[in-house]
């Protein structure tokens, strides 16, 4: 049995080359902390899920207890530059002042005297959380005055939005053109756990992708295609590779204008002697109403009108001896249509299979990281990024904006 000191792990990737808050001398200092707090809200208006609340607690505890005047901002929803008080942060100020223990004051404006006074009048290590930067038409369109005003609140940016990296906003990359501009501690380690494993990687490296379509998928494997030893997919995107293959998919989700990329990259991995797995058996039904009727199939042989929902246990068990071997495991995306419990068994057990790998192991997307809770192996899991379109983004080896918009480190 290898000790735990064997574990592989990413190391000093040496990849962060930006400003981080703890080189910043922020005691006494208004810190404007741009956070992703877009958490589900229910109909009530209760957070159903706060993880991406948790995530930011480092930094925020850190700011606190350096010292610091801590203004938070974020977006929540997409309310298109309205006031929609439904999408409100107000909910997101009770919680974090709960986690937080201490009180946290509510901005119901984010820019303006109101809130410059409330800013001007706050004492080291208070807590102020401004409302919803996106009820301003500015910040998606990153205006330059908006980012004025936010950067006129606080002495130093902060970035601790990982999940938002990838949008070019005013309180993303305008703000920085204002103040010298750090990544929190969850930019960080978002950035040096993905970046750090994609570049870098402890071997056999295996990626595992899921999820309903190849076109949201392609970029990472594209970029992946040369880096990884093994490449693993389900879920939907599955049968767009099964259909390029030559057999028929049934009704089960394929989309007919990726074949040829699906062949072409079929092709890549080949040429890159990269181990390639698809489902080779299935759970199909004929609806997607729930009880409807199901059966297992060989991918050979889904029948016309039936519709693979999730993988089957022949699958599984190729998967799961696929990853055995790995030291590193990339996850993004479910191997079956989750949301229906019947038909997230696969996805369940390719959680256990990465949990008891003796491996780093990532996992990225919304959907992988609540199956992987709901499955009970978090705890297992070496990193559970909280990005979904940014953890893509991050995985096609493009820049993200967020990122490089921050100062740099001097050598
Ligand atoms: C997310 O949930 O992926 C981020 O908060 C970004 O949200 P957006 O897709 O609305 O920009």
């Amino acid at each position: 049995m290898a000790k735990k000191n064997d574990m592989p792990s990413i190391g000093d990737q040496n990849i962060f080359g930006k400003l981080t808050i703890e080189d910043l001398q922020i005691k006494g200092k208004v810190v404007f902390i741009r956070a992703d707090f877009n958490v589900p809200l229910d109909d009530n208006l209760a957070i159903i899920d706060d993880r991406r609340i948790r995530s930011a607690l480092p930094t925020i505890n850190y700011a606190i207890d350096e010292g610091a005047k801590v203004v938070l901002a974020s977006h929540l929803g997409r309310p298109k530059g309205n006031v929609n008080l439904r999408l409100s942060l107000a909910p997101v100020a009770k919680r974090l002042h709960r986690l937080l223990n201490k009180e946290v004051i509510f901005s119901p404006e984010c820019v303006g005297t109101q809130v410059e006074t409330l800013v001007s009048n706050m004492k080291e290590g208070e807590v102020l959380l401004l409302e919803n930067l996106r009820f301003h038409a500015e910040e998606e369109k990153n205006d330059e005055s908006f980012a004025r005003a936010l950067a006129k609140l606080a002495d130093f940016y902060i970035n601790d939005a990982f999940g938002t990296a990838h949008r070019a906003h005013a309180s993303i990359v305008g703000i920085p053109k204002f103040l010298s501009a750090a990544a929190g501690v969850l930019l960080k380690k978002e950035i040096e756990y993905l970046k750090g494993t994609v570049e870098n990687p402890v071997r056999p490296f295996v990626v595992i992708l899921g999820g309903a379509k190849v076109s949201g998928k392609i970029g990472v494997l594209e970029y992946l295609a040369d880096k990884v030893d093994k490449v693993i997919v389900g879920g939907g995107m599955a049968y767009t590779f099964i259909k390029a293959m030559g057999y028929e998919v049934g009704d089960s989700l394929m989309e007919s204008e990726m074949l040829d990329l699906a062949h072409r990259i079929m092709d890549r991995l080949k040429k890159s002697n990269v181990k390639f797995y698809l489902p080779v058996d299935n759970v199909v039904a004929q609806s997607l109403e729930r009880g409807a009727e199901t059966k297992i199939v060989t991918t050979k042989e889904i029948p016309v009108g039936w519709r693979a929902l999730d993988i089957g246990p022949a699958s599984v068990k190729l998967f799961s001896v696929a990853i055995q071997n790995a030291k590193t495991i990339l996850w993004n995306g479910p191997m079956g249509m989750c949301e229906v419990d019947a038909y997230c068994r696969g996805t369940f057990a390719v959680a256990n299979a990465v949990s008891d790998a003796y491996a780093l192991t990532i996992v990225g997307g919304g959907d992988t990281d609540y199956a992987v809770h709901r499955a009970g192996v978090s705890d297992a899991i070496t990193f559970i990024s909280t990005g979904g379109g940014a953890t893509l983004q991050l995985l096609e080896g493009k820049e993200l904006p967020g990122l490089s918009a921050l100062t740099n480190k001097k050598s």
